[in-house]
């Protein structure tokens, strides 16, 4: 990656005549807290060695072109003309986060702009998010505009809806720009009050599992789950007007307002009342090193995930299921939206090697796919690099 930066700053000199300035904005994994986000509950996630890079300066006039280097494609616009969505979707990602920028009143000038990723996509990785996040940094710095980071992550997360047509919680955004190296941090996503806690998974690693399944459906369904949560919480009002979210309802609650929900509803609540409980749980057990533990939480998690909040696919559980029966896995569950991307698993770190060559080997003769195997590092979130 550093020669292959090189590279992108030798073409930004050549194509533009200035030297970038460089921005790096990782992905997330998620230890545990899958669709709470927009639940106003608590998430567990960490930022990732996995990263967008953003190579920006002036251009000099309103003027404005974007280069994906990875797709080779480019995109010119005026920045002082109105902006829509359009139909080059890595384009949307960038016009989306430039309209929250001016909508905040901040004054932006034409700039010229490249970028690549490691970030797999559609992996659930937060790729899309680490974009956002990466080319908002880019454009604060640039313009020396005054916004914190966690009003960053809330345009990227409003980019998200307005641009991209998914209505995301604030996990992916928050994470990668608040992301610190050696830890994961858990979020309130009602207050955005958040704590670090040291990832010390003892003698334990995090291994992800690509099902190789790129996660189409995601979006149409993401937002589904989203409105039957919301559907549910106007049940739960009818039992105790107080509620105003699933983080507010417990599953006493839940068992009262039943009758009145659809049963599929029902489903989709107790799932997120039950994952809000985990996270506080996992939070224990890692502060007390009970890493069995996690892994264990992990597992019910992908259970409530396949079962009841539905969203799992049979390439990711086949995934858990090959890995459970492996000596040494601890846990495991989907990670992010669904339908797709990794898992996320913890295994004993002298039986590593054996269970990546069980589960790729296992995955390959069940579903004649192939895995891909990331051990990620936790890092630092977005900032410039020297
Ligand atoms: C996607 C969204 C996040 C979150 C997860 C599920 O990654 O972008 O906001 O809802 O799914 O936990």
């Amino acid at each position: 990656m550093i020669q292959k930066r090189e590279d992108i700053k030798d073409r930004f000199v050549e194509a533009f005549g200035t030297e970038p300035v460089v921005f790096r904005a990782p992905g997330r994994i998620n230890i545990i807290g899958e669709h709470t986000d927009y639940n106003d509950g608590f998430v567990l996630p960490a930022a990732i060695d996995l990263a967008v890079y953003v190579f920006i300066q002036r251009s000099g006039s309103d003027q404005s072109k974007l280069i994906s280097i990875d797709l080779d494609e480019s995109y010119f616009f005026n920045i002082k003309e109105a902006l829509a969505p359009v139909d080059q979707g890595w384009v949307n990602y960038f016009l989306g986060v430039i309209d929250q920028l001016q909508m905040a009143g901040h004054q932006l000038e034409g700039f010229n702009l490249m970028f690549t990723s490691d970030i797999p996509m559609g992996s659930g990785l937060s790729s899309s998010a680490a974009l956002e996040c990466g080319f908002g940094q880019a454009l604060i710095d640039l313009f020396d505009l005054n916004v914190p980071k966690m009003d960053l992550a809330k345009m990227g997360q409003a980019a998200e809806h307005k641009f991209a047509g998914v209505k995301c919680g604030i996990m992916d955004q928050f994470a990668s720009c608040m992301g610190k190296d050696g830890h994961v941090v858990r979020l309130d996503c009602r207050s955005l009050e958040f704590e670090y806690y040291p990832a010390d998974f003892k003698a334990y690693d995090l291994v992800l599992f690509d099902s190789n399944v790129k996660h189409n459906l995601a979006d149409s369904q993401y937002n589904i789950r989203r409105a039957q949560c919301e559907e549910g919480v106007k049940a739960l009002q009818s039992v105790n007007p107080d509620i105003t979210s699933l983080r507010e309802a417990n599953l006493e609650d839940l068992a009262e307002a039943q009758a009145s929900m659809e049963e599929v509803v029902y489903r989709r609540c107790k799932y997120a009342i039950e994952e809000n409980i985990r996270v506080q749980t996992v939070c224990e057990a890692l502060q007390a090193g009970e890493i069995e533990r996690v892994g264990q939480i992990m597992l019910e998690t992908h259970h409530g995930l396949s079962k009841d909040y539905e969203v799992s696919c049979k390439e990711l559980d086949t995934l858990i299921e090959i890995a459970t029966n492996c000596e040494g896995h601890i846990g495991g569950r989907m990670m992010g939206g669904g339908f797709g991307g990794c898992t996320i698993n913890l295994i004993r770190k002298d039986k590593v090697d054996k269970v990546i060559s069980q589960v790729v080997d296992g995955y390959k003769k069940a579903l004649g796919i192939d895995t891909k195997v990331y051990r990620v590092a936790i890092a630092d979130g977005v900032g410039r690099l020297k």
